[in-house]
C-alpha cells in the first residue's frame, strides 16, 4: 500500500467513524428532549390549574367592575341559578360560594365555556362530576359573558366567605 493511498483511507475510516458518532449523539439528544417534554406534557394533564380552553389569562381589577357584576347576575339567574345557589349548599351543581377561593379564574371561565372537554379531560372536574353525578351542559355561554360571572362570583365570594382570588396564590 503507497502512503498516498493509506492516507486516503484513514481519512474515510474517520469520517465515516465521525458520522457515526453524530448519528448516535443526535438520535440521543433526540430521545432526551422529547422525554421530558412528554413527561411535562402529561402532567399538565393531571392537573392544570388554568383548566382547559381558550381562556389562558384573565386580568382580575380591582376595584371589581360593577356593569359585569350586574350582567353576570342576570345571566346567572337566567341560566344557571336551577343548579347552583350561591351559598356552600349543593343543589345539582356545587354552591358557589368560595368558588374563586378554590379554582383559579382561567380554570372557572373554561369551566362555563368548555365544560364538555373539561368533564372528559380536566381532572378536577371529572371528581365534580363523581360527586354530583350529574353533566353540567353546555349552556352556549360567551367568553365575554363567562367573565362577566366570574366578576358576579368575585362579588359573591366577599359577601358570603369574606375573601376571593385566593386560588391565584396557590
Ligand atoms: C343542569 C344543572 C347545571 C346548570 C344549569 C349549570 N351547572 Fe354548573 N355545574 C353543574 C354540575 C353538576 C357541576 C359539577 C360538575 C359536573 O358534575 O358536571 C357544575 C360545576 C360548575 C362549576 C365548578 C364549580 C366548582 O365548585 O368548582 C362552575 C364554575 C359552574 N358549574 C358554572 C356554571 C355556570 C356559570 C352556569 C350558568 C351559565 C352553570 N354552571 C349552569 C350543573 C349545572
Amino acid at each position: 500500500m503507497n502512503k498516498k493511498k493509506s492516507i486516503f483511507i484513514v481519512t474515510v475510516a474517520s469520517m465515516v467513524g465521525l458520522m457515526a458518532a453524530c448519528g448516535g449523539k443526535t438520535d440521543q439528544s433526540k430521545s432526551t428532549t422529547t422525554t421530558p417534554a412528554k413527561s411535562m406534557l402529561e402532567e399538565k394533564k393531571v392537573a392544570d390549574p388554568k383548566g382547559i380552553g381558550e381562556v389562558k389569562n384573565v386580568n382580575l381589577t380591582d376595584p371589581m367592575e360593577e356593569s359585569m357584576i350586574v350582567s353576570g347576575k342576570a345571566i346567572y339567574e337566567m341560566k344557571c341559578s336551577a343548579c347552583h345557589k350561591l351559598t356552600d349548599q349543593r343543589v345539582v351543581g356545587p354552591g358557589w360560594a368560595g368558588v374563586t377561593n378554590r379554582r383559579r379564574p382561567e380554570w372557572i371561565m373554561n369551566m362555563i365555556t368548555n365544560v364538555d372537554v373539561m368533564l372528559e379531560e380536566d381532572p378536577t372536574a371529572q371528581k365534580l362530576l363523581e360527586e354530583c353525578l350529574t353533566r353540567m351542559p353546555n349552556q352556549g355561554v360567551t367568553v365575554g359573558d363567562a367573565r362577566s360571572i366570574l366578576e358576579f362570583m368575585r362579588k359573591n365570594d366577599v359577601e358570603k366567605v369574606g375573601s376571593k382570588d385566593e386560588a391565584i396564590n396557590q
